[in-house]
């Protein structure tokens, strides 16, 4: 299948290859997603065929507004509607008791449903005009980094999908909180991610955090937190924060005939020396979400460099920093 290349201009075209029951890439605030009609069993499988998505993980489905939301649950509880009126459109997804016609694989045969309102104009404009929700992951190959260009789209699912949309970088760079909201008592993140831990404190008092454990991972609530993730093909480790033990690190792998690839901030990069030939920079030390926004495009270029291993930089893991080390972690711990 030849994957086309869309301007937003050329949304029109897009409405219709969704309307036919085809897959098409589109920008969001947070990540590239791979969107199809929602109510549309075949469509929605193509969407795992393209990603090697393992079915048992769901997709969580994008609405352009809070009443085509409440379509599809049970129920939509105060404190729901409280997040909601506070931050949709964004990057916070709620799971909540499924109703209503969805394809039974978007939901992985639960009884919950993850659900959200991208804040993005393109995203909006085409779920409205398809007039359906769209079932949309992001739009990577299942296992590699999340992508936030059209090109990482591309690179990774061109002659699979029908089109891909191009709206320029996204914003946040790192994909949206997944918020359970089906206790209405113990609002719990399955995922954290654009909307931090602290900013759903100011609205719902605590918030409780799903551990994700090793352990834990074998039966996890949120299921894509199983499986492989944000890895790209080559090594990744955690650089020591203390300078003297991150040069020793480095030696230590070049001594072994490594290429070191650094994904650090200017700062640190700065008080290591041209250490490294390859290295790609997460903007200023102390700004989490300078290094949310370059992460995957980070993992992504250290990947098509000479580099052998990955070191990336530590952020602490409040605000955006909990999401930005999630998901370094995980490609971290992954080790081939
Ligand atoms: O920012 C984002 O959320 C992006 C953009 C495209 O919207 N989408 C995204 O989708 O990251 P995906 O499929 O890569 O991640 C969806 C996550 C997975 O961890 C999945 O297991 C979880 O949401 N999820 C989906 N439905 C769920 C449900 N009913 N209960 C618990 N977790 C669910
Ligand atoms: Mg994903």
């Amino acid at each position: 299948m030849k994957t086309e290349r869309l301007t937003k201009k050329e949304l029109a075209k897009a409405v219709n290859w969704i309307k036919d029951g085809e897959v098409v890439a589109f920008p969001t605030e947070t990540v590239y997603g791979l969107g199809a009609d929602a109510t549309n069993e075949e469509a929605v499988q193509k969407i795992f065929q393209a990603k090697g998505r393992p079915a048992d993980n769901p997709l969580i489905i994008h609405v352009a507004s809070v009443e085509q939301a409440e379509q599809y649950v049970t129920c939509f509880p105060e404190e729901a509607k409280r997040v909601v009126s506070n931050f949709w459109p964004g990057a916070c997804t709620l799971v909540l008791n499924k109703k209503g016609d969805i394809a039974s694989s978007v939901t992985a045969d639960l009884n919950t449903i993850a659900i959200r309102m991208p804040d993005h104009p393109v995203a909006l404009e085409l779920i409205e005009q398809a007039g359906v929700p769209l079932a949309a992951p992001s739009a990577n190959s299942s296992g590699k980094p999340s992508p936030t260009t059209a090109d990482h789209v591309y690179k990774d699912l061109n002659g699979k999908i029908r089109g891909i949309i191009d709206g320029g970088a996204t914003g946040v760079g790192l994909e949206s909180t997944v918020l359970d909201m089906t206790d209405q008592k113990k609002p719990t993140i399955l995922r954290p991610g654009g909307v931090t831990a602290e900013q759903l404190e100011t609205v719902l008092g605590k918030v409780y955090h799903e551990k994700t454990s090793d352990s834990e991972l074998l039966a996890p609530k949120s299921p894509g937190m199983k499986y492989r993730h944000y890895s790209p093909d080559k090594p990744v480790y955690i650089l020591p924060e203390n300078i003297e033990q991150a040069e020793k690190l480095i030696g230590a792998l070049e001594d072994k005939k490594e290429c070191v690839g650094l994904l650090v901030s200017e700062d640190t990069f700065e008080s290591l020396g041209s250490l490294s030939s390859n290295h790609f920079l997460l903007g200023r030390k102390g700004y989490p979400e300078e290094a949310a926004n370059r992460l995957y495009e980070g993992l992504r270029k250290l990947d098509e460099s000479d580099a052998t291993v990955i070191l990336a930089e530590a952020y602490d893991k409040t605000g955006i920093g909990r999401a930005y080390m999630n998901r370094l972690e995980k490609a971290a711990e992954w080790l081939k």
